[in-house]
């Protein structure tokens, strides 16, 4: 059964047409536990701090200085917002550079399906089955590579992992690929994509961030709660509980409506409005809640936070150039155009980043 919304038509041919995966979002209890292990150190606080900050900031510089390049107008989300993170992720995953635009395709193929021009195909399901298939072609080279020689990339980790003594086989290892390549970057462009809009549109806001820069991270949490570029998951009841006033059956499936917990009243004061002082943003659920909390959320957060830190004392003005359109996704979307004109200063030449502290 599929964790997300889908005609039963669709599910039918994705399950005929070999598009079926099965991921950490698939499974529970033990079995999600020990297949989370493989890779969750990867993804700690302390090891994301040590491992990635000196890299994502440089990341951060390379798409802040591209802005630069691109003599003052851009369209953000596809000539940035696209690119910063899929290279963060690649980058940590072993997957070399020229094959990002391909992960960047297929992962629009298969998360972005029901967006006409992100989709290969006719419809949903031929999407999903063909993004899959040559997602399965391109990580079966891959992880063979890794068992041969090893490396310090994350592929290598997934590649060699063993749970209870067992190397993983081959369904486990392509759909831990899977997951990593695509959850850990079109869900953090969109945030980006759409907290530059979200700036945009509210100038007090960009005012407050530049005048005070402590503000970042809080104001990271506010733009994640404001885009909730992951719009639902779907869950099945493991037992009867009562919900409100309503009794959820065991069985049942319930729909996860991420952006209804971020916009609930009872847990956020005036929570259309876009506040990077709001005192409890980082009480959103966009990353989820349980023991399927989002793997990457702090990988996510520092993508996030070392942009804003690289962008802000280098901008001097920006302002939209023409109307930004979102992609219409029931499942994982954001922006798709945020087209803006700006002015922005060289980096400070002496090279030094400053050292983020979480
Ligand atoms: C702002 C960016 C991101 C958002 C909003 C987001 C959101 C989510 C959500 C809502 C879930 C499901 C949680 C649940 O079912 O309760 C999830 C799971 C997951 N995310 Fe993220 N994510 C983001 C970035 C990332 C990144 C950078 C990675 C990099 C590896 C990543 C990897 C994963 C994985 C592997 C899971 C499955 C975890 C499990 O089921 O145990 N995500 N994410």
């Amino acid at each position: 059964m599929q964790p997300v919304l889908m005609s039963k038509r669709d599910q039918e041919q994705i399950r005929q047409g070999g598009g079926t995966l099965k991921t950490l979002v698939h499974m529970d209890g033990n079995e999600h536990h020990s297949y989370r292990s493989v890779t969750n150190d990867w993804f700690k606080p302390n090891a994301v701090r040590r491992q990635m900050e000196g890299r994502v900031a440089e990341l951060a510089r390379k798409y802040v200085d591209r802005m630069m390049e691109l003599g003052g107008e851009c369209d953000f989300a596809t000539d940035i917002a696209r690119f910063y993170p899929l290279q963060v992720i690649m980058s940590i995953l072993g997957v070399p550079e020229q094959d990002e635009p391909l992960m960047l395709r297929l992962t629009q193929n298969l998360l972005s399906s029901d967006d006409p021009d992100f989709r290969e195909g006719g419809g949903r399901a031929e999407s999903i089955n063909a993004a899959v298939g040559k997602f399965a072609e391109y990580f079966a080279k891959v992880n063979a590579a890794r068992r041969a020689h090893p490396e310090r990339d994350l592929a290598s980790t997934i590649a060699n992992g063993r749970i209870d003594g067992h190397p993983l086989d081959e369904f486990q290892t392509f759909s831990y690929y899977v997951i990593v390549a695509t959850a850990g970057h079109d869900t953090t462009s969109s945030s980006l994509a759409g907290g530059i809009r979200a700036l945009v549109e509210h100038p007090d806001q960009l005012s407050l961030l530049k005048e005070d820069p402590s503000l970042i991270d809080n104001a990271v949490d506010e733009i994640i709660r404001w885009v909730t570029p992951v719009r639902h998951f779907l869950r099945h009841a493991q037992e009867d509980y009562v919900l409100g006033d309503k009794t959820i059956r065991k069985g049942e499936r319930v729909l996860l409506s991420y952006l209804s917990a971020n916009r609930d009243e009872a847990v956020f004061q005036d929570p259309f409005k876009f506040d990077v002082r709001r005192a409890n943003a980082n009480q959103h659920l966009a990353f989820g809640i349980g023991v399927h909390f989002c793997l990457g959320a702090h990988l996510a957060r520092l993508e996030l936070r070392a942009f804003l830190r690289e962008l802000l004392p280098r901008l001097e003005s920006i302002d939209f150039s023409g109307a930004c359109e979102d992609i219409p996704s029931t499942f994982v979307g954001g922006p798709k155009r945020v087209p803006i004109r700006y002015k922005i200063k060289p980096a400070p030449s002496c090279g030094v980043m400053p050292r983020m502290v979480e």
